[in-house]
C-alpha cells in the first residue's frame, strides 16, 4: 500500500478526501492546526509549511505528496506570502531532498478567474489569476513544472473549482467538485504511472462547466457528478457586475481590507469591502 502525506489535512477538502480514501493508501496527515480525529491507518504530523526543517521532516519516506496546504482563500499579502509562495516552496523543495517523485498540487480556478465565462478555457491557456491567492497558485503551478523539467519529479495540478456535497449558488454550478469525483482525481494522480507534469480542473461533469476537462479525461478521468441536478433548488442572487462576468466570480473585485496597502502619500481606497471572500470560493 503506498505512504502519502496530505498536507492540509484539517481543512475542508482533506476532510473529504480522507473520508472517500480511507483504506486505499497509508495517509500521513499533516497540517499547523489538530486534526479532529485520526482514523484507523492514519498518521498525524503537525507541521508549519513556512519552516523547511518541518516540512522535510513530514516529506520523508512517503509515495507521494497531496499538496493541500495553505491559505485557501483571497487576504493580506503576508498570510499569502508565508503559507502559499514559502510553504508550497518549501513542499516541493523538501520533497525533492527526500527523493519522493511525485507531487499532486491543489491549484485553484482562480488561477484562471480572469476568463469571461462565456469562454470555454482547457489547460492549454495562460494564467489569468483574479487575487494575490490566485498569483500564489500560479506560483505552485510554475514551481511545480520546474521541478518536473529540471528534477524529473511527477507533478500533478488540479485547478480545484469547489468542493463540495452540492452547489449553493449559480457560479457553483459551473466548477462543483463532488467528494467521490475529486477522489477519483486525486487516485489518478497518485498511481497513474508515467506523470511528468499535467494539469487538469478539479471539477465534477458539470452540464455548465467552463471547462474543457479533456486532458483529465485523456488520464482515465470519468467524473460520475452533475452539478445540475441541484439547479433547481438554486436561488437567485444578484451578482456584482465584475463578478458576473468572471469566472472566478467575486475574486475578481473584492478586497481585503489589509490589502493591497495604500501607495506612500495616498489615502487608502474605500472600495475596500469588509466581507470576506471565503464563502465565495
Ligand atoms: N475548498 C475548495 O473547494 C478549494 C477550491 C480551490 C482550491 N482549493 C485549494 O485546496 C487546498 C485545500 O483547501 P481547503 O478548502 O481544505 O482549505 P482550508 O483552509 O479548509 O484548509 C487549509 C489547511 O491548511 C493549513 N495551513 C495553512 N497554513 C499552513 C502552514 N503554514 N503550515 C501547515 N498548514 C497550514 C490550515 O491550518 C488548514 O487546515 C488549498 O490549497 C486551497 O487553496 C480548495
Amino acid at each position: 500500500m503506498k505512504s502519502v502525506l496530505i498536507t492540509g489535512a484539517s481543512g475542508e477538502v482533506a476532510t473529504h478526501l480522507r473520508r472517500e480514501l480511507a483504506g486505499n493508501y497509508k495517509l500521513r496527515l499533516s497540517d499547523l492546526r489538530p486534526l479532529a480525529g485520526k482514523a484507523k491507518g492514519e498518521t498525524y504530523m503537525k507541521a508549519d509549511l513556512s519552516r523547511m526543517a518541518d516540512a522535510l521532516r513530514i516529506t520523508k519516506g512517503v509515495d507521494a505528496v497531496v499538496h493541500l496546504g495553505g491559505y485557501s482563500v483571497e487576504g493580506a499579502w503576508e498570510n499569502i506570502l508565508q503559507a502559499n509562495i514559502e510553504g508550497c516552496y518549501n513542499v516541493f523543495e523538501a520533497a525533492r531532498r527526500n527523493k519522493v517523485k511525485r507531487i499532486l498540487f491543489a491549484s485553484s480556478n482562480h488561477s484562471v478567474g480572469f476568463y469571461p465565462r462565456k469562454q470555454r478555457i482547457d489547460h492549454r491557456v495562460y494564467p489569468k489569476p483574479d487575487s494575490r491567492y490566485g498569483v500564489s497558485k500560479v506560483f505552485g503551478e510554475a514551481l511545480g513544472s520546474l521541478y518536473a523539467d529540471k528534477y524529473g519529479m511527477e507533478v500533478f495540478v488540479m485547478r480545484i473549482g469547489k468542493v463540495s456535497d452540492k452547489p449553493i449558488d449559480k457560479r457553483r454550478l459551473s466548477i462543483h467538485f463532488s467528494p467521490r469525483d475529486l477522489a477519483q482525481l486525486v487516485s489518478i494522480g497518485i498511481d497513474k504511472p508515467g506523470i511528468r507534469f499535467e494539469i487538469v480542473y478539479g471539477v465534477s461533469n458539470n452540464t455548465r462547466s467552463w471547462y474543457d476537462n479533456s486532458n483529465a479525461r485523456r488520464l482515465g478521468y470519468r467524473p460520475r457528478d452533475d452539478s445540475e441536478q441541484h439547479a433547481a433548488a438554486i436561488v437567485p442572487k444578484k451578482e456584482h457586475p465584475t463578478a458576473a462576468k468572471y469566472q472566478g466570480g467575486s475574486f475578481t473585485h473584492l478586497e481585503t481590507m489589509q490589502n493591497p496597502a495604500p501607495l506612500p502619500g495616498k489615502k487608502a481606497r474605500r472600495t475596500v469591502s469588509r466581507r470576506s471572500p471565503r464563502s465565495a470560493r
